[in-house]
């Protein structure tokens, strides 16, 4: 498709026609910005998760992964400034009556109407309140998470205790979480529930400057080379100091260019100190690192990686799409990177021809134990690889008459549409090689 840029309409379609995403209980005319991810969606998340986790913790020796509960002891998110800091500003326009968060008015005027009258502005909490525990036992306020990584600092000492983990070193997590967002459009990019992927690195103070350089880097590369991102579709935005956030020294977002604009998918953080120390004085408890080597006793300074799963997936659709021609017809064309597809490889038969079917399903079968994959035996060859285009299967695998007197198959290429003959024996291999 060249230059030219897709629609949010366009795979906001498609991810609902697959079966990628849907809106979260549509039958009740659905839920403003909750979604849900259908079979293929799942999938996707599924693989954007795995790639995240392999290179930041599972491809390192010096990061280690939890998972952490949603609802926490309230104190949690008053060390964290959340119950003070982590709220809107809103306005109502006096001419529309749209109610505004007061940064995205528009050179103070209304973005709805350009109307320039508005009410006082308002405190909305962002983090969703609930109640822990029935009227017997009493109640207790309880928020839903509104970051994984505060589960992150407050198991910090028992899991660096327990995995023998010396500083520098990180705690990885990926998890739900959730935002009463005033603003919510965009398609997934901003929603009420979402996960985020998020990892601390904890590290002596003065040595934090050059692990915020690492970080940068390798999460960089991540998006290019494991999410498969186009490098023009990707920037660094630095915040200037006096945007920073209250836990911040330094900030970066990676940034990626929209259909509605260039916007942050990660942000890259050195919080310092703050968040260990905040949770040192409201709960009591010692959390300094005691480095045996030196005798030394210091609160470590954390880089955070934290970045949005529906966001990457929502850039891997939009990255992914293209349109061409093969043969004069025109074709839809996801080219996700094998390791991001949701469906790794498809199998035919060629005709529904019982002995077609057999060699193809057992094939299938022995594929599926290793890979997301599909079985497709309705309609025409050309129309099964257009479905498959269309989600962006990597590889399709047709059994046909001759295969069974040759044992092989024939496995055709997304993206050049090119043909190989294969040995039977010899396919799961072949896939290997292309799909780790
Ligand atoms: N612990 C730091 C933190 O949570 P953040 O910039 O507020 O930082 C990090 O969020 C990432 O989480 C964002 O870059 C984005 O990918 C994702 N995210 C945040 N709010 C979101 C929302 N409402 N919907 C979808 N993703 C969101």
């Amino acid at each position: 498709m060249a230059d030219s840029k897709v629609s949010l309409d366009t795979i906001s379609s498609l991810a609902k026609r697959r079966g990628f995403i849907f809106q979260s209980s549509e039958i009740y005319g659905g839920l403003a910005s909750c979604w849900d991810f259908g079979p293929l969606g799942v999938e996707l998340k599924d693989s954007v998760k795995d790639l995240w986790w392999k290179h930041v913790v599972r491809m390192r020796d010096d990061v280690v992964g939890m998972d952490s509960s949603i609802l926490m002891h309230p104190d949690v998110w008053v060390a964290s400034g959340h119950v003070g800091e982590f709220h809107d500003l809103l306005v109502d326009c006096l001419n529309c009556r749209a109610r505004v968060r007061q940064d995205h008015l528009v050179n103070g005027k209304c973005p709805r109407c350009g109307g320039s009258e508005f009410t006082e502005p308002q405190r909305f909490q962002l983090m969703f309140k609930t109640q822990a525990g029935s009227t017997d036992t009493g109640k207790l306020d309880v928020w839903l998470r509104p970051e994984t990584c505060q589960g992150i600092f407050v198991d910090f000492k028992l899991v660096q205790s327990v995995s023998r983990t010396k500083v520098p070193f990180g705690i990885a997590q990926i998890g739900k979480s959730f935002r009463n967002e005033v603003t919510t459009k965009s398609f997934i990019f901003r929603s009420r529930e979402f996960e985020q992927m998020e990892m601390e690195f904890f590290v002596k103070p003065d040595t934090a400057d050059e692990w915020y350089e690492h970080w940068r880097e390798q999460r960089w590369n991540w998006y290019l080379n494991a999410l498969g991102v186009k490098e023009e579709n990707l920037r660094m935005e630095e915040h200037e100091q006096k945007n920073l956030a209250h836990y911040a020294k330094a900030a970066v977002d990676v940034i990626y260019n929209f259909p509605f604009g260039w916007q942050e998918i990660e942000g890259i953080h050195n919080r310092t100190d703050f968040d260990l120390k905040a949770h040192m004085e409201q709960s009591g408890k010692d959390l300094q690192y005691h480095d045996q080597e030196t005798n030394e006793k210091y609160i470590p300074w954390v880089i955070e990686t934290s970045a949005g799963v529906e966001r990457s997936c929502l850039v891997a659709m939009i990255d992914a799409y293209d349109e061409d021609e093969i043969g004069g017809e025109k074709r839809t064309v996801m080219r996700f990177r094998p390791e991001v597809a949701p469906v790794k490889v498809a199998v035919f038969p060629l005709q529904k021809k019982a002995e077609l079917q057999e060699v193809a399903k057992s094939l299938y079968m022995e594929l599926k134990s290793q890979w997301s994959a599909q079985y497709d035996v309705s309609g025409n060859i050309g129309r099964r690889y257009r479905r498959q285009d269309e989600i962006g299967t990597p590889y399709c695998v047709t059994v046909d008459f001759e295969t069974l007197d040759d044992k092989a198959v024939t496995i055709r290429e997304r993206d050049t549409t090119e043909q190989v003959r294969i040995g039977l024996d010899n396919v799961k291999e072949w896939l290997f090689e292309r799909l780790q």
